[in-house]
């Protein structure tokens, strides 16, 4: 299926005699293999009499020998599947198996992609990057303190240099356009936090999709923000440069160092906000972040600062009444 995926990755026709002939099997079985990737991958296709067949639209697939090459310097392990239930919960299954760490897992598609606060994460075959980062944690809970908001800032690079220049963060770690998500980040961790424990880091960011009936909140995409297809490869190897050059200095000096920069791509800095935890809501206005990643809250005029992965913020214009 790979090799006929690849054959159809530039979006223009092929006759199913030239794809049998590339692939050493009959018309008959290549119409047979389009049906199965139809099927089992969600694919649209068109077929035209006298054309042949072709992708709705160029796609780009994950290479893992360019994404072996390229992240080679970092000696992290890469491991890249064409389907998994999700790529954080694959990692922890290899951290268990004791594989070599750090190391790097991709998907094309996630059938169970795993989103913060029990949601689902949306993960089209060969459109988004669902990624994740396993590594071992030895200085306890220090070396967690404000890693996820750290993420968001590597994310936040990858980005820019992409060319997605209007992206920012949203507290904890969401990494919107405007109103849109763009990018979301979900941290595990197993082993005991306040001694050896492993994270996983979760980054899932709209590369190439440009319709889905399927996500429930508001979204946009690297795509359709710039009008046209990126090289998901090049993006995976910019996100893992970006992730092992924050992740050192953070080794070093913890979370404080990064609270300015932080703040300075924070789109709700100065905003009037609802923090949401279950039914209950606090009001307020976003002061920043502490040296932990705690949100600094102006409460009726007192500081609070708030933390905790089930909380939920919002524009206090967005809430009902
Ligand atoms: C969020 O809800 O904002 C976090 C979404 C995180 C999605 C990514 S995709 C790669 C990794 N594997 C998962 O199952 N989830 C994360």
């Amino acid at each position: 299926m790979r090799t006929l995926l690849r054959l159809l990755e530039d979006g223009e026709f092929h006759s199913g005699e030239a794809l049998g002939v590339a692939l050493g099997v009959s018309r008959a079985a290549v119409w047979k293999k389009l049906q199965q990737l139809e099927a089992e991958l969600g694919i649209e296709l068109h077929r035209v009499r006298g054309k042949g067949y072709r992708l709705a639209g160029p796609i780009c697939l994950l290479d893992t020998v360019q994404i072996s090459d390229l992240l080679r310097p970092l000696l992290w392990s890469v491991h890249v599947h064409q389907s998994l239930d999700s790529t954080n919960a694959e990692a922890i299954r290899l951290i268990n198996e004791r594989a070599a760490l750090p190391l790097v897992v991709l998907a094309e598609q996630q059938t169970a992609g795993r989103g913060r606060r029990g949601r689902t994460w949306i993960s089209p075959f060969g459109e988004n990057l669902y990624y994740s980062l396993g590594l071992r944690i030895d200085g306890g809970m220090r070396q967690l303190e404000g890693l996820s908001l750290l993420v968001g800032l590597a994310v936040i690079k990858t980005l820019r240099n992409a060319g997605i220049s209007e992206a920012g963060l949203k507290w904890p770690n969401d990494i919107l356009v405007g109103r849109q998500k763009l990018a979301g980040i979900l941290l595990e961790i197993t082993g005991d936090p306040a001694d050896v424990c492993h994270v996983i880091i979760g980054i899932g960011i709209n590369i190439n999709m440009r319709t889905s009936s399927s996500v429930d909140q508001s979204w946009t995409s690297m795509r359709l923000e710039k009008g046209h297809l990126f090289d998901r490869n090049l993006i995976v190897t910019s996100l893992s440069k970006h992730l092992a050059e924050y992740l050192a200095e953070h080794r070093k000096d913890g979370f404080a160092r990064f609270r300015k920069e932080w703040e300075a791509n924070h789109l709700w800095q100065g905003c009037e906000v609802a923090l949401l935890a279950g039914s209950s809501a606090v009001q307020g206005i976003v002061l920043g972040v502490d040296a932990a990643g705690g949100l600094r809250l102006s409460v009726g005029d007192v500081e609070q600062v708030f933390s905790g992965g089930e909380l939920s913020l919002r524009l206090f214009e967005d809430v009902p009444s």
